[in-house]
């Protein structure tokens, strides 16, 4: 499974890719408009710190001006991956943006029909919003299954790249039900490797060790 982080927190992604635990990021207006910077430089900074693919989400809501500004995000780096509304002015803007082999991710999904659409025009990522679903007390996971279930069905390639992430056990979902992708904040993703039980255990070896004497 392939992690992305959902932020533009340059020190945050680098930390990360430090470990080896980043294949790519996934940036919205809304994280764009956190990190007070310029859209265009810190996406261009984020292309720098990963090979993967960065998501950068166009403004337009016309297929057309969606396409213009995909291909103006596109020249920013090699690995941008434009990122689309799930709308059928989106879906078309996919369709065309991706018959000139430029990557997509179709983001706002949260039904799996939308999702079938997503496939149909070639997307090459779809992101399904688990915690926004949950938030409204529907399942968010049970999207994630039967999109997975329906792309298996046809054999369709786009990458179910589960976004709106809360929690270490939404990724420990998403790994059960077969997310090709998820996205999460960096603070999701480090806590993944936390266990008391991995603390209480270093804590004792360290204090046996330390009684030991020895050094290496
Ligand atoms: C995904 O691409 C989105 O940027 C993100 O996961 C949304 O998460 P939120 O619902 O926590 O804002």
């Amino acid at each position: 499974m392939k992690f992305f982080v959902d932020s533009a927190d340059i020190d945050a992604i680098k930390e990360l890719a430090a470990i080896g635990l980043v294949d790519g990021v996934t940036t919205n207006p809304s994280i764009i408009a956190k990190s007070g910077r310029d859209f265009k430089e810190v996406v261009k900074e984020i292309c720098g710190l990963t090979d993967g693919h960065v998501s950068a989400e166009v403004i337009a809501t016309s297929a057309d001006d969606m396409v213009r500004e995909g291909e103006i995000l596109r020249k920013i780096a090699d690995n941008v991956c434009v990122k689309l509304p799930l709308t059928l002015d989106g879906l078309k803007a996919c369709k065309e943006l991706s018959s000139k082999g430029i990557p997509t991710n179709v983001t706002l999904c949260f039904s799996p029909n939308q999702a079938l659409l997503a496939a149909k025009v070639g997307a090459t990522y779809i992101s399904p919003f688990i915690g926004r679903l949950d938030d409204i007390t529907l399942d968010g996971m049970e999207l994630i299954q039967d999109i997975r279930a329906i792309y298996d069905n046809f054999g369709y390639e786009t990458e179910v790249l589960a976004a709106s992430i809360r929690s270490a056990n939404h990724v420990k979902e998403c790994a059960l039900v077969g997310a090709d992708v998820i996205t999460a904040p960096p603070s999701v993703i480090k806590s993944l490797a936390n266990h008391p039980l991995t603390d209480k255990g270093l804590e004792g070896f360290m204090k046996d060790w330390n009684k030991s004497g020895q050094s290496i």
